[in-house]
C-alpha cells in the first residue's frame, strides 16, 4: 500500500467531484433551521445527489453506515447517523458530504448554526474553520505533514480547546480513504512529504472540552466523553506544484489566500 499520486486526468475528474460535493452543501444551507430532522436533510441530499447531480452518495452503505451523508449534532463529533430527531434553535450541526463521479470521490464537511446560537459555539465554529485554513495554507511539495499536523494542534490548543485523535483525514481519489492518514496533530519535522499530485482530505475536529470520544452503541456516532460541544470542517485538496488547489470550496466561503498565511493567524 502506498500513496497513488494522480495524473492531470484524475486531478480534473476530483475537481469536478469537489464541486459536485461543495453543491450540495449549498443546496443543503437553507434547509438547516429549527424543527427540521436530520432524516428530511439525509433524503433531500441523497435526493439531489441521486436526480440532480447524478453522484452517488459514497456513505450509504459504507461498510454498513445507514444514510447518505453524516450529521453530527452538539457534542457528536462525527458519523452521526441522520434521524428523526428534530433540530432546535442554538443547536450546532455538522454535515459531511462524500460524492462520487466519474468513480472519484468528494468529500466536505461544514458547520450550521440553528438559528440563534450561543457565543461559544461561533467561537468554537470559528476556530474549527480556521485550523482547516491554516493546514490548507501550508499545503505544498516538500512540506512534511506533521508539520501540518502540529500547526493545527498548536493553535486550536492555544485556545485551550482539544484535537480529536482517534480519527484523521486521508487520502482520496478512487478510494474514498487512502493512504495517507493526515492527522491533525503532532510533531513537526515527521511524517510523508508531500508531492505534487498527492490528493487528501483535511478535516479537524474540535471539541470544547477534553479531546476524548467515545462510539455509541449505533456503532456509527462518535460524541464526546465530556459531552462538551464539538465542531468538524472539512476539504478535499490536491498538492500542486507551487501550493494547493482546494476542490470543494463553495461559493459563500471566502478563503483570502492572505488571511490563511499562517501569520495572519493570531493565536
Ligand atoms: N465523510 C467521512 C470522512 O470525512 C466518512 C464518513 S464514513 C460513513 O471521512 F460511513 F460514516 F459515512
Ligand atoms: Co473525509
Ligand atoms: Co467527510
Amino acid at each position: 500500500m502506498s500513496i497513488i499520486l494522480k495524473t492531470p486526468e484524475e486531478i480534473e475528474k476530483m475537481r469536478i467531484a469537489g464541486r459536485l460535493g461543495a453543491e450540495v452543501l449549498e443546496m443543503i444551507a437553507q434547509y438547516v433551521i429549527p424543527g427540521v430532522t436530520t432524516e428530511e436533510l439525509d433524503s433531500r441530499c441523497h435526493e439531489f445527489m441521486l436526480n440532480q447531480q447524478k453522484t452517488i452518495p459514497a456513505p450509504l452503505n459504507y461498510h454498513g453506515f445507514p444514510k447518505s451523508i453524516c450529521t453530527s449534532v452538539n457534542h457528536q463529533v462525527c458519523h452521526g447517523i441522520p434521524s428523526h430527531k428534530k433540530l432546535k434553535k442554538g443547536d450546532i450541526v455538522n454535515i459531511d458530504v462524500t460524492v462520487i463521479k466519474d468513480e472519484y470521490h468528494g468529500d466536505t464537511s461544514e458547520m450550521f448554526a440553528v438559528g440563534e446560537t450561543s457565543i461559544l459555539a461561533k467561537r468554537l465554529i470559528d476556530c474549527t474553520q480556521k485550523a482547516l485554513y491554516l493546514g490548507i495554507s501550508m499545503v505544498k511539495p516538500g512540506i512534511k505533514l506533521g508539520d501540518i499536523g502540529h500547526a493545527i494542534q498548536t493553535f486550536v490548543e492555544r485556545k485551550r480547546y482539544s484535537i480529536v485523535r482517534e480519527y484523521c483525514g486521508h487520502g482520496i481519489g478512487r478510494v474514498f480513504h487512502e493512504e495517507p492518514q493526515v492527522l491533525h496533530y503532532g510533531k513537526a519535522g515527521t511524517g510523508i512529504t508531500l508531492e505534487e499530485g498527492m490528493t487528501f482530505t483535511i478535516e479537524p475536529m474540535v471539541n470544547a472540552g477534553k479531546r476524548h470520544v467515545k462510539v455509541l452503541p449505533d456503532e456509527w456516532t462518535v460524541v464526546t466523553k465530556d459531552r462538551s460541544l464539538s465542531a468538524q470542517f472539512e476539504h478535499t485538496l490536491a498538492v500542486t506544484s507551487t501550493g494547493f488547489e482546494i476542490f470543494t470550496v463553495r461559493n459563500n466561503e471566502t478563503i483570502e489566500p492572505t488571511y490563511i498565511l499562517p501569520e495572519h493567524f493570531q493565536a
